[in-house]
């Protein structure tokens, strides 16, 4: 017997769980758990959410409730969506738990004393406005590798690089577009590189892994492995457990994994035999298995597997990492945030959750992406579902009924056909085994769905209704074979379709425990009873008004986004109107007060004749202090000013100057004498300042 211990990729507890997320990493793990313990396997599978990080302490912000408010909500909702659908976790946990804690701390601790984790002070951008550090996806710029817009600091989806969010150009805050400042900060590393060589070591081990996982890994290691920063300066996440790291927590990244062991402890504990989850951790013989989607890869394969290598127990290894593609839907990007999903607390509202278990299992994003469709659901289950293995069981079920008063008997001899027809499913049945066991649940349901139709083949061919009036004994064969067919895919559509196979088995009145070894022990009598349709028809109408809410939903949460997106231009503008003001309040604090006269016209300016003149004498004007009587000479005119100069120059300091005067003022006297111009000055608070050409120019110049 085999032990493996499973774990799909820990959601987060920030929204609702979509059908892109069950098609990569949950579903596929659900169906290999019942299969493994189908075939008679230990498995356990193990999961929970992932309870910290940025968007969980943002979203309590904006709503003012706690973190663990937020938490709890999703925590419920995520839980129940998988109930919903009839997942068979053995514990669903949560990050946010005390011991969870309390290991996350001692993983730390155990790479820092043994010198796997360094310590720098980096430069990071942080928003003046939201009052943050901008690490990972808070910050966006151009991508450095590929140039391309609207790269996360963390991450270029146009390329898959990492990256330094330093190095991005043009870098904006995500919450609300300011141009970011860089502050220094200090973190603490995880020493990657010195992990390299027992990493390749261990990792040419996996061979067989999924291609797509290992292309990521080798081009992980290609580029050289570099030191990873594993806390951040935020108040929502398990602390850093050393002295001087006050307001630093381990990086969500780095505790989430810790998590599937957290969740296995916690499993333990509620059984009563609380060091049972060493009979998987810390078994050589269990085999890990990590199901997660692509975006997951070098957590689960580098910095994870790095992670249990150094700690003081010896932790198993990830035996496989079989990472998934993306689901798509009606041809484009699941996106959350402009609602292009299907929520599965919604579909759960309409319709059953197995019927989305056969969709997505049929559909899963195996090798490639693959598509969700509304149509192509109604589809699958009218076309599929209720045509395929419904009609089998519909018509061998009512044909018992009407004429062997639903008891169906192994005949004492089967005839050639008979005899193939069973021996052709199970010989079926050892490729789906095969399928299942190598992740390739496509093929397993396809291969599945060929028993139905082999069923259907059979009964059309044996034609039992024509059969049953002159030989019954053949009509009863055929009700016997297509039983047992049914019986068959009751056991190996199991892990696909738990709850329905569970209703034709009681229809079927198989009580014992399904189990994959009975596929290989005929029933001698079946005794058909509660029947009911196993998959009715969906209609156009329901289909229709899917679609029709999809596209309504979707509509709403772009007008919001727009809308928040207008918002973060708005508070960005602002802010940098606010920020202009304030540097040039700082660069000249009388700026902000300037107080112009009136505009005037060119030709109002034209009308000034100003003049260059030089001072020939200057002198006080007798019981004035402010005034002095200049004569300038001005061209071949020489005219007599007086001026307010006083108190700021002595007649020395003017005689001989050439300064600037306003020729063509209507004369006026002051203190009796007549001032036949004005001399410009500036004036400040320290009084007078008197303009004068910058090179020496003759005098009668005039002023343009
Ligand atoms: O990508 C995600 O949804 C992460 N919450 C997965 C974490 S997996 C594990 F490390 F817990
Ligand atoms: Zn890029």
């Amino acid at each position: 017997m085999e032990k493996y211990l499973v774990t799909s990729a820990l959601p987060y507890a920030n929204g609702r769980l979509h059908i892109g997320h069950v098609a990569g990493a949950y579903l596929p793990a659900d169906i290999f758990v019942r299969f493994q313990k189908l075939i008679g396997n230990e498995a356990l599978y193990i999961c929970g959410t992932d309870e910290h990080g940025t968007p969980v302490a943002l979203k309590a912000e904006a709503e003012g409730t706690t973190p663990q408010a937020i938490v709890q909500r999703y925590h419920d909702s995520i839980k129940a969506s998988f109930e919903g659908l009839n997942f068979c976790f053995d514990n669903f946990s949560g990050t946010s738990r005390p011991q969870h804690r309390e290991l996350s701390q001692k993983f730390f601790l155990n790479l820092y004393e043994r010198g796997y984790i360094t310590q720098h002070t980096i430069k990071q951008h942080f928003c003046p406005v939201e009052n943050i550090f901008l690490a990972d996806r808070y910050v966006e710029g151009v991508c450095p590798h590929c140039g391309a817009a609207g790269a996360r600091g963390d991450q270029c989806d146009a390329c898959g690089k990492l990256i330094d969010a330093i190095t991005l150009a043009n870098p904006a805050c995500k919450l609300c577009g300011a141009a970011p400042e860089v502050r220094e900060t200090t973190h603490w590393y995880i020493d990657l590189p010195k992990f390299e060589p027992d990493l390749r070591a261990w990792l040419e081990t996996k061979s067989a892994w999924k291609d797509n996982v290992l292309n990521f890994i080798l081009s992980w290691l290609d580029q050289g492995l570099k030191e990873r920063s594993i806390t951040r300066d935020i108040s929502w996440g398990v602390p850093v457990p050393l002295p001087d790291a006050e307001g630093k927590v381990l990086y969500v990244w780095f505790d989430a994994p810790i998590g599937y062991i957290s969740s296995t402890i916690e499993w333990a504990e509620q059984r009563g035999e609380p060091d049972s989850w060493k009979d998987y951790w810390l078994d050589p013989q269990t085999k890990l298995v990590h199901f997660i989607g692509k975006d997951n890869i070098p957590f689960h394969t580098i910095i994870w597997p790095a992670v249990l290598m150094k700690q003081d127990d010896d932790y198993i290894l990830p035996h496989d990492v079989p990472a998934n593609e993306y689901l798509n839907l009606e041809g484009q990007k699941i996106s959350t945030s402009r609602d292009w999903a299907i929520w599965v607390e919604e579909y759960l509202k309409y319709f059953d959750g197995d019927l989305l278990r056969y969709v997505l299992a049929v559909n899963a994003p195996e090798t490639r992406d693959s598509d969700f469709s509304w149509s192509d659901f109604q589809a699958r289950v009218n076309s599929e579902l209720a045509n395929v293995l419904g009609n089998l069981a519909n018509r061998v079920f009512a044909f018992a009924a009407k004429f062997f008063d639903s008891g169906i008997s192994r005949p004492d001899q089967l005839d050639a056909e008979a005899q193939t027809t069973l021996d052709t499913a199970t010989a079926i049945c050892n490729e789906v085994r095969l399928s299942y066991q190598g992740y390739r649940v496509r093929r397993a349901v396809g291969l599945i769905m060929d028993i139905a139709r082999l069923g259907n083949k059979y009964f059309d061919e044996t034609a039992p209704w024509k059969s049953v009036k002159t030989e019954p004994e053949l009509a009863g064969q055929t009700l016997y074979v297509c039983a047992e067919l049914l019986r068959i895919i009751s056991i190996v559509f199991n892990p696909v379709l738990p709850h329905k196979m569970q209703v034709l088995r009681n229809m079927l009145s198989m009580v014992s425990a399904v189990s994959w070894e009975r596929i290989h022990e005929p029933c001698t009598h079946y005794q058909i009873q509660d029947v009911e349709p196993l998959f009715p028809k969906i209609d156009d109408a329901a289909i229709e008004e899917q679609t029709r809410l999809l596209i309504e939903q979707s509509k709403v949460a772009v007008e919001r986004r727009k809308a928040a997106e207008e918002a973060v231009r708005e508070k960005a503008a602002a802010q940098a109107c606010k920020d202009e003001l304030a540097a040039q309040a700082h660069k000249d604090e009388s700026a902000e007060q300037t107080q112009f006269k009136a505009e005037i016209e060119y030709d109002d300016f034209a009308r000034l004749d100003l003049r260059v003149v030089e001072v020939l004498t200057a002198e006080r004007v007798q019981k004035s202090k402010k005034l002095l009587r200049l004569e300038v000479k001005c061209g071949a005119e020489q005219r007599q000013v007086v001026a307010g100069l006083a108190k700021h120059y002595t007649p020395e300091q003017l005689i001989g100057r050439k300064v600037l005067m306003l020729a063509n003022l209507k004369p006026r006297k002051l203190m009796g004498l007549e001032s036949q111009g004005m001399i410009l000055a500036a004036e400040d608070d320290s009084g007078l300042a008197v303009l004068l050409p910058e090179r020496d120019v003759p005098d009668g110049s005039s002023v343009e």
